[in-house]
């Protein structure tokens, strides 16, 4: 059964900017990647994902996170995201970042060794280790963290994932500080029976208020498995405006659900999101332009 403490408010985490833009081939201008989030911030959206402070080598697409965060008009009540995996992308972050504006911080680790060698260079816990002191310095300087899990149900290089390796990735961000945990169907390979089982896993000690469902469409499953999520309590989902996305270091993952079909879903069985589906349909012609 769901988390008592859950609503029917449905919240809605933007990835487009960052988990869309980092997947294309060509280097998408500052200005468009800032025109696409000013849009967003106008739709009522108070979760937008704009950058990360990675290695430029890794990911150039995402290069000049610093003038994105420079450049955008920050809008009331949105929290602009930026995804970081160590102290060398925090003292980016904190160049680049402008006071008065409301950031959270994303750190991120996979459930499979595979991944996490390919994506970060490193197993998991020395990816622990690496982010303890960037989770540590962010809640220092009130800047909210999140947590991403990647490969919960399956992973390009170890395949299927048990769902207690899951459980024990949550519990290894759990133990460096309270946050809430994305769940990441990095190649879109779920289905709404393994993702049911993982979470029946972690829901034994992880609350569904704590969570949220990131979901890639590979399979075309990603709907099915927001669907199931609900079921199971989730109040939380991460998508990308026109359905960009995918991860330069998990071959096979395409883009990430699209917003507008996330809403359309989530609208449709009742619930509220604060998020005007207008506007994102604009963004989504915005961003396929970009591409
Ligand atoms: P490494 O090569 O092992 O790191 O990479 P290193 O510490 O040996 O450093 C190598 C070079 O990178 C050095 O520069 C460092 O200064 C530099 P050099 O001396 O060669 O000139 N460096 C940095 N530069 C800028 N910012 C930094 C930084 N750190 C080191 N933060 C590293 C390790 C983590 C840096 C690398 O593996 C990396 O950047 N990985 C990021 C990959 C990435 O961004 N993947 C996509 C995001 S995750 C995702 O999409 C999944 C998600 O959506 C959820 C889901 O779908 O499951 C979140
Ligand atoms: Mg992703």
């Amino acid at each position: 059964m769901g988390d008592p403490r859950v609503t029917d408010f449905v919240r809605i985490h933007e990835v487009g900017p960052r988990d869309g833009l980092q997947n294309e081939k060509g280097v998408i201008p500052v200005a468009d990647k800032v025109a696409l989030i000013d849009l967003l911030s106008r739709s009522g959206l108070r979760d937008i994902e704009v950058g990360s402070f990675v290695s430029p080598k890794w990911v150039p697409q995402m290069a000049d996170t610093d003038q994105v965060l420079t450049r955008l008009t920050p809008a009331p009540g949105v929290r602009y995201a930026v995804l970081i995996p160590n102290m060398r992308g925090w003292e980016g972050f904190i160049a680049a970042r402008v006071p008065e504006v409301t950031y959270e911080v994303a750190v991120f680790i996979s459930a499979s060794e595979g991944f996490s060698q390919s994506n970060l260079n490193c197993s998991i816990a020395e990816a622990v280790a690496r982010l303890t002191p960037v989770v540590r310095a962010a809640l220092a300087a009130d800047v909210t963290v999140r947590g991403y899990v990647s490969c919960v149900t399956d992973c390009p290089f170890d395949g299927p994932v048990a769902p207690d390796a899951v459980a024990r990735a949550c519990h290894m961000l759990l133990d460096v500080a309270p946050m809430q945990l994305s769940l990441g169907d990095t190649i879109g390979k779920g289905t709404p029976e393994t993702v049911g089982r993982m979470l029946d896993t972690v829901l034994k000690d992880v609350p569904a208020s704590g969570l949220a469902g990131h979901f890639h469409d590979t399979g075309g499953q990603a709907l099915a498995n927001i669907e199931v999520s609900l079921d199971k309590g989730l109040r939380a989902f991460d998508s990308a405006v026109g359905g960009l996305g995918g991860c330069p270091y998990a071959p096979g993952a395409p883009g990430n659900v699209a917003t507008e079909a996330v809403l359309d879903l989530v609208h449709g069985l009742g619930f509220e999101t604060g998020v005007d589906p207008d506007i994102i349909v604009q963004a989504a012609v915005l961003a396929r332009g970009m591409r």
